[in-house]
Order: C-alpha cells, then structure tokens, then sequence
C-alpha cells in the first residue's frame, strides 16, 4: 500500500513579486513543502531567483524548502542556500562531474540531497551514489518552464529508481515527479512509486488552491 503523497507546489507560475505571499497562501492550502525552481539562464533558458528569495520564504513559512537547482554550476550556490535555510536542495545529474562529492557536501552543510534527473537522462548514473542521496527528482518535462504537457514517456523511469533505491536498502529515500503533474495523472504516479508530487501551474492557476491540493493527495 502506497503511503499518501507530499504535495510540494512549486512557485514557478506565481507572480515573482509576491512570492513570499504565494508561499504562505499554498502553506495554508495544505502543502507539505514548497519546491523552488531556481534557474540562472544557462543551464535552461529562463533567470529566475537566487538564495535571497529562499531565506525570505524561509523566514514567511514552516513547511520545509526543496531548492531544485536548474544552474549549470551548482557547487556556487550550495553554502547559500543551505544558509538560507532549504531542507532539501536538489542538483542536475547532467552538470555535476563530481556528483559523489557534491552530495556529500550537501549533507556536510545539513541539508538532504536530492538529485534530478531531465526526461532522456538514464537512471544509471544513480547508481554508485545510492548512499549518498535522499530524494530523487524525476523530470516529467524538459526543465525551464512551467505549464508543459507531462511525459508519460518516463513514467518507467520512476519503477526502476523504486527498485534501485530498495535493493540498496533505501526504501527511505524519497523519488519526486516534477512536471506537468495534475489531479489526472497525480495516482498513477504514486502507484508507480512516487512519494512527492511536485506541481506548478495546476495548484498556482486553481480557483481553490485546496480544492487541487487534495486533488493530488487523492
Ligand atoms: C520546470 C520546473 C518544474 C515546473 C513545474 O523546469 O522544474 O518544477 O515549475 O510546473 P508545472 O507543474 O506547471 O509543469
Ligand atoms: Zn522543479
């Protein structure tokens, strides 16, 4: 039996200029964390926010913080978002050449370390840091945007994380899905063994930010 799923908003479709708001408002609509997209223009098109948006969320809500780092060179940005106060921070597989030691450095600094994989990156290259992680980010859309169609395409890759990280004896770390996730296709994904259910434009755009909220949680 699948336990329920966390429900983690991601404020990429709120107004930037009231995300500390936003943040608080999908706290009180049920959310469990709050996922921020952070990208710096390189490793995706789009510039978003850095560790100051982080430490002001922080500081406006208790639920914990999931920095999904889309920058071509995280390793800059660690020290700070760890100070800014994110529970978890999340790294691309594709950019970290030193991804065992940049795991590592995430737990060093208190934080749990998550590691996302885009649509075509295969689920091997977990294989030597099963240790090292807590959470793996499943991309279900290429990374940038916010209010993509979802990629059932790798609804497999979810499978085989679930029995990579089990016969490691992980059961306990978590595997995210991030893109395009919605009320349709939130419980095939938790069937499929996803414990966190990330979704922007659904919950962001809902006349009842709740009402989707519980929508998910199914
Ligand atoms: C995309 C981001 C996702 C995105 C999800 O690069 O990593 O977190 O904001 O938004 P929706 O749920 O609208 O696809
Ligand atoms: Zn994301």
């Amino acid at each position: 039996m699948r336990r329920s799923p966390l429900i983690a908003p991601s404020l990429l479709s709120c107004d930037h200029g009231r995300l500390a708001e936003a943040g608080r408002q999908l706290e009180q609509a049920g959310a469990d964390m709050l996922h921020l997209d952070v990208m710096d223009g390189v490793f995706v098109p789009v510039l978003t926010f850095g560790a100051g948006v982080a430490a002001s969320l922080s500081e406006s809500v208790e639920i914990p913080l999931d920095a999904h780092l889309m920058v071509a060179e995280p390793q800059n940005l660690l020290d700070a978002f760890a100070s800014a106060g994110c529970r978890y921070i999340t790294i691309h597989a594709e950019v970290a050449d030193h991804l065992d030691r940049m795991l590592a450095w995430i737990r060093e600094l208190g934080c749990k370390a998550g590691v996302a994989l885009n649509p075509s990156t295969p689920p091997d290259c977990l294989e030597w840091v099963l240790e090292r992680l807590d959470l793996v980010l499943v991309m279900t859309v290429n990374p940038g945007y916010g209010g993509q169609s979802h990629l059932a395409s790798v609804h497999p890759k979810i499978g085989v994380i679930r029995r990579m990280l089990d016969d490691a004896g992980r059961e306990d770390a978590l595997i995210a899905v991030d893109g395009g996730v919605t009320g349709e296709n939130a419980s095939l994904l938790v069937s499929l063994g996803t414990d966190v259910l990330v979704s922007g434009s659904y919950i962001s755009r809902a006349p009842d930010m709740s009402a989707a909220i519980r929508s998910l949680r199914g």
